[in-house]
């Protein structure tokens, strides 16, 4: 086993190919993982739309792909486009399908990806008025009462109010909480029915999460960047005692909540380049040390700017990780691995993405209600703040290298990057509403998910307000939405 070893190849395109087994005996044919994404196409079960758009991961290279959270709530729902888990006699039949478009039925092959499906109840981020998925004066469900932070101003109070009328309920009774450890195993036994590879917990991201089923997976924060939140000491913790049950074979790790999305935080643009190394590198650099490596042990799958060969193979090499999750590139480049990362034609300074949303800046501001106010300069020079989330304090001697010519820095290392830095400042510290930080963003790699599911390409020119007319008010409120609901709704969009 390589990683037990150290016996890594020189070259990065046969590191990134290199398989990895878990602990249940199941090879992943490579090293690249498509991150979970909720698909921007209206939810509920998967449909033809959803068929159209995983049958592009599923030719695209991909080690292991993740399919949008699936929530086994349906009155307790994220968002409008969520795919439910129900009692719905076609739930099975209808998620094989979906399998059957990533991998077509009959199909054994030895770079078939593995496939898994995320599970997640939206606990108190779960929004009676965005999700409609149940009455808006029926609180969401929480180890507290309370509502999600959306920062400080008369419009995030205004926001906060608009999406949850009511604080969400805390749930103190035993068997409310087993009900809900329920429906994450039936749903699980659902999706195995179905022939998927396996379930993730999502318990990042503030979402909510019981802790009694035995997955193939989990995908939890290294912190929740929020006062009383999950910090790194408790998160690593955590970690070690359920790699110590031996029942989980991958660990995804990310950060960050809705209205903290660090896990969005690393720069997708070309100029401003990310990090020369994923935002959560620095934990899982100091975690890998203290756990088994697979097979002994669960791979750890770090998600969050690994956009880059180079990136990815140094964050491998440098066991930061044994399996990268790419999210955002995902959707506007479905073959990734395929056209890009594994592709040799590529030298490893063109071997990544990057791309500006256009308008997500002005977009921001304005929903942000900042239109008036200055805008915030880029730092010309260096900045000195202290890193806020590792152990030590250091300031950025330097700026930050090319991806292209990306290096890594363990914990040990006292260097941090002034990007890695401005990544945090924009993902924690931005005045005006929170979740509309994580919303731009968002929302626009969910437009292009949703041109792939109607068979059209994705489009990095798409501005960030045509997307906002075409996609949302048009395709989603007007015209497209609607019918399409109803057509599920009468069974004719299978
Ligand atoms: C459109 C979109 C939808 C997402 N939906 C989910 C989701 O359903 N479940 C989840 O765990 N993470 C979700 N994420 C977070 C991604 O899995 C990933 O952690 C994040 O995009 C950072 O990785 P990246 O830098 O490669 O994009 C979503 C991200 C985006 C952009």
């Amino acid at each position: 086993m390589r990683d037990s070893v150290d016996d890594f190849p020189d070259d990065d395109i046969d590191l990134l190919s290199s398989p990895v087994t878990l602990p249940n005996g199941v090879t992943i044919p490579n090293r690249l993982a498509k991150a979970a994404m909720e698909e921007g196409i209206p939810g509920g079960l998967p449909g033809r739309r959803h068929r159209k758009l995983y049958s592009r991961w599923g030719k695209g290279g991909w080690g292991v792909i993740l399919t949008g959270n699936v929530q086994v709530d349906a009155s307790q729902s994220g968002t409008p486009f969520d795919l439910r888990f129900n009692d719905d006699p076609h739930t099975v039949p209808r998620f094989h399908e979906l399998h059957e478009s990533i991998i077509p039925p009959h199909y054994a092959g030895p770079d078939a990806p593995l496939t898994l499906v995320q599970l997640n109840h939206a606990g108190m981020q779960s929004s009676p008025t965005f999700s409609m998925c149940r009455a808006p004066w029926i609180p969401s469900v929480a180890p507290v009462s309370a509502r999600p932070d959306l920062g400080s101003g008369p419009v995030a109070w205004a926001m906060a109010r608009t999406l949850w009328p009511v604080p969400s309920r805390a749930v103190t009774d035993l068997a409310e909480w087993l009900d809900i450890a329920g429906r994450f195993v039936d749903a699980a036994a659902c999706m195995e029915e179905a022939g998927w590879g396996g379930v993730q917990l999502h318990s990042a991201h503030g979402y909510l999460l019981a802790q009694y089923l035995s997955p193939l997976a989990l995908k939890i924060n290294c912190s929740d960047f929020i006062a009383g939140g999950l910090d790194e000491n408790t998160s690593a913790e955590i970690i070690r005692e359920i790699v110590s049950w031996r029942l989980v074979d991958l660990l995804e790790i990310s950060g960050g909540t809705y209205t903290n999305p660090m896990f969005t935080a690393s720069s997708m643009s070309p100029q401003n380049p990310s990090p020369r190394q994923s935002l959560f590198a620095h934990f899982t650099a100091a975690l890998l040390p203290t756990l088994p490596a697979p097979p002994y042990g669960p791979a750890i799958m770090l998600t969050g700017g690994l956009h880059d060969r180079a990136l990815i193979a140094s964050s491998l090499r440098n066991k930061a990780c044994h399996l990268a999750g790419i999210g955002r590139p995902a959707a506007v480049v479905p073959d990734l691995p395929r056209r890009v990362l594994l592709n040799r034609e590529l030298d490893g300074s063109k071997a990544r993405i990057a791309y500006d949303i256009p308008h997500a800046e002005a977009a921001r501001r304005l929903l942000n209600a900042q239109i008036f106010a200055p805008r915030t300069p880029r730092p010309s020079k260096p900045s000195t703040r202290p890193r806020r989330w590792a152990s030590h304090t250091s300031s950025c001697p330097s700026n930050p290298s090319s991806p292209s010519t990306a290096s890594f820095i363990s914990l040990d290392d006292p260097e941090c990057t002034c990007a890695e830095n401005e990544a945090i400042e924009r993902a924690s510290n931005g005045s005006g509403v929170k979740l509309v930080g994580a919303g731009i963003g968002t929302t626009w790699h969910e437009w292009q998910m949703a041109r792939m599911g109607r068979g059209e390409e994705p489009d990095l020119e798409l501005d960030w307000f045509r997307g906002l007319a075409t996609e949302t008010l048009w395709q989603t409120i007007c015209a497209g939405g609607p019918v399409n609901w109803l057509k599920r709704w009468w069974g004719k969009d299978w």
